[in-house]
């Protein structure tokens, strides 16, 4: 029986996190036996606020080494490149077209993205959505493990996969959004009621990210907010105490009653030293790998060229059919 297939993606802005590893990519490498996987860098989503094109360039090269070294099998999956199918933009056009302003001005992203950065907001940033639609449509995939927030962008995707389909002939598959129970929102660690974010850079204990050493990974633990009720369990209400527990529980992979009776006779110094060694212990051999992949330049072009290439005969097929369809020469 033929695999359902997995799309999904990651864009080069920043650094790789914690939320982004365990909302999402944690999940793509523990998935793979399970799907046909198609993994993708975005960085045509990159251009849609202002970036330094030498180091966006770096960054998605930097960005590949470390899904190699976070587990992403280039036997399993196919890794490459957005910029490098120009089928993804000449798609996200069709969708534009059928796309009413009035959805993508619902988007919240868009709107938090436009209110940090108020001096440019690009149409770009408003037509994001429909390149994301066009990523996931050209694969005619089924499935999208994403973290919480991109939920609604994919609600989106579903919307115009069936507008499409209704108005121009069956052509698209409409995807299903998989999201995690555990991680797939982790908060920032300085301020728990909002999420770990990678443009929140300007905020040295907001974010751990993937290649941080482990002293630094204690340090920012240890500055974690919490509060005063000095009780360790999982409770909504208590975003901080929350937060870290979530975090312990996706590398433990315990169910909350044990992880709480850990716990029940403990401070939160406790907490965070068992928080921290399991960040630690989880992370090591990803930034062990990403240090020695990231020296084999030759090897890393070799995967995304032979992923790009398995990546272009789907989208030359769909983009073909779906532009056929809407009666273009
Ligand atoms: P991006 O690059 O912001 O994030 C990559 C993945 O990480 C998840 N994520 C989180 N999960 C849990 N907690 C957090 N704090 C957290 N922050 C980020 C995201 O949900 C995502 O799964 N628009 C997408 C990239 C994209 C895409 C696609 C994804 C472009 N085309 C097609 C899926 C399919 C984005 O900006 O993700």
């Amino acid at each position: 029986m033929e695999k359902a297939r997995v799309f999904s993606g990651i864009q080069p802005t920043g650094n790789i996190h914690l939320g982004n590893y365990l909302g999402a990519v944690k999940n793509w490498v523990e998935s793979q036996d399970s799907y046909e996987n198609i993994f993708c860098v975005v960085n045509s989503h990159a251009i849609t606020l202002p970036q330094n094109p030498k180091i966006l360039k770096e960054k998605t090269y930097d960005l590949c080494a470390m899904l190699l070294a976070c587990g992403i099998d280039p036997k399993k999956s196919t890794l490459f490149i957005q910029s490098q199918i120009q089928e993804h933009t000449s798609l996200a056009w069709l969708l534009t077209c059928i796309t009413p302003m009035g959805d993508l001005s619902r988007m919240t992203q868009f709107k938090d993205k436009s209110q940090k950065n108020p001096k440019s907001i690009f149409a770009g940033l408003f037509n994001y959505p429909n390149l994301m639609s066009a990523d996931i449509l050209l694969y005619k995939s089924h499935f999208v493990p994403v973290g919480e927030d991109q939920k609604q962008h994919i609600e989106l995707a579903r919307d115009t996969a069936i507008r499409f389909n209704r108005d121009f002939g069956e052509t698209f598959v409409v995807p299903e959004p998989l999201i995690m129970k555990e991680g797939a929102r982790i908060m920032g660690l300085d301020d728990p009621t909002k999420k770990m974010s990678k443009s929140s850079s300007d905020k040295p204990n907001h974010a751990i990210s993937l290649i941080d050493t482990p002293d630094e990974i204690v340090k920012k633990i240890k500055k974690a907010t919490t509060d005063s009720e000095g009780v360790i369990a999982f409770d909504k209400e208590r975003a901080g105490v929350f937060n870290l527990l979530t975090i312990y529980q996706c590398f433990c992979k315990q169910d909350e009653v044990s992880i709480e009776a850990e716990f029940s006779t403990q401070g939160y110094g406790v907490l965070k030293e068992r928080v921290a060694e399991a960040i630690i212990e989880g992370l090591r051999p990803i930034r062990e790998a990403y240090s020695k992949l990231i020296l084999e330049q030759d090897y890393l072009h070799k995967i995304l060229d032979k992923g790009a290439q398995s990546a272009q005969k789907i989208a030359t097929t769909t983009y073909a059919e779906a532009k056929a369809k809407m009666g273009l020469i």
